[in-house]
């Protein structure tokens, strides 16, 4: 069985800090998985990190299921998060219900992620009583990019703050069992963070958050179109690829590879036979 949620809820009463990361496919998610991580999301940044788009608007939810299902295969023990993507839990509580469903039965997750404060309260009371673990996710929330006029801190100003706070102990009320705080300044992380009995899980939430989420991505310096203030390149992926693909178009060129050693031998004299036959 993967962690369960009380067991992520636990880490926070224990003070022990909780590390996720996003994870896509497959491969990515058996690493991820094997190194420990115990929770994962499926996050709708792959519209950006993986299929190009300028922002995670055009994410469907077939998207969606499709690279669920792929990290859920790879994920043995890890908690997989799927992120409700643009628009699929905003229509009406029963279409957020039928889609996160989607999620849980064909896609496999064991939890869902929907962006939003008092505004989706409603919608996280029904998803959780019904059995459906919710993680909430406030302060920059990228599917509302164009409303919020790009891609920006949050909650600087008193009146924004306070709207935060009061949106975090909605989603704890409405039964979130953790909330991502999105590029919220440190001391209103380490606030809402004292005040929530649930675990903050920040991303360019200062150091004082319950855990860090962080987009693989990203830490793995392979998505370089553009890297944000808050992300940590532990390796530079993108470069290593670019030199493995050029060494391998030179080998390939001047006829260094393949070798005799990655061919597969045959027995000459039949070669020699169809020679003489055709
Ligand atoms: O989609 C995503 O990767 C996210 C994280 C940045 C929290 O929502």
């Amino acid at each position: 069985m993967p962690i369960s949620i009380t067991e992520i809820k636990d880490m926070k009463r224990r003070t022990e800090k909780i590390p996720m990361l996003t994870a896509y496919d497959y491969v990515t998610a058996k690493m991820v998985d094997e190194a420990g991580v115990p929770l994962i999301l499926v996050g709708d940044s792959l519209g950006m990190v993986m299929l190009g788009y300028e922002s995670t608007i055009p994410v469907t939810i077939e998207d969606m299921i499709h690279h669920t299902k792929a990290v859920v295969r790879g994920a043995k023990r890890a908690l997989v998060v799927g992120d409700m993507p643009f628009m699929t839990y905003h229509l009406s509580v029963s279409d957020a219900l039928y889609n996160a469903t989607r999620f849980i039965q064909a896609g496999g997750a064991q939890a869902v992620k929907l962006e939003g404060g008092e505004v989706v309260a409603d919608t996280v009371r029904r998803l959780v009583d019904c059995g459906i673990p919710v993680m909430g996710h406030i302060g920059l929330t990228p599917q509302s990019v164009h409303q919020l006029g790009g891609f920006k801190v949050r909650g600087k100003g008193v009146v924004e703050a306070q709207k935060l706070l009061d949106d975090a102990r909605i989603l704890e009320e409405a039964g979130a069992f953790a909330v991502v705080l999105e590029c919220t300044p440190a001391p209103l992380s380490r606030l809402i963070t004292a005040k929530l009995t649930i675990p903050t899980i920040g991303i360019g939430a200062g150091p004082d958050c319950d855990g860090q989420v962080q987009v693989i991505s990203d830490i793995l310096g392979l998505y370089t179109d553009f890297v944000p203030k808050h992300a940590k390149q532990y390796a530079r992926l993108a470069a290593e690829i670019r030199q493995a693909v050029a060494d391998y178009i030179s080998e390939v060129k001047s006829l260094s590879f393949p070798t005799e050693a990655q061919s597969y031998a045959m027995d000459e004299g039949l070669i020699e036979q169809l020679k003489t036959e055709s």
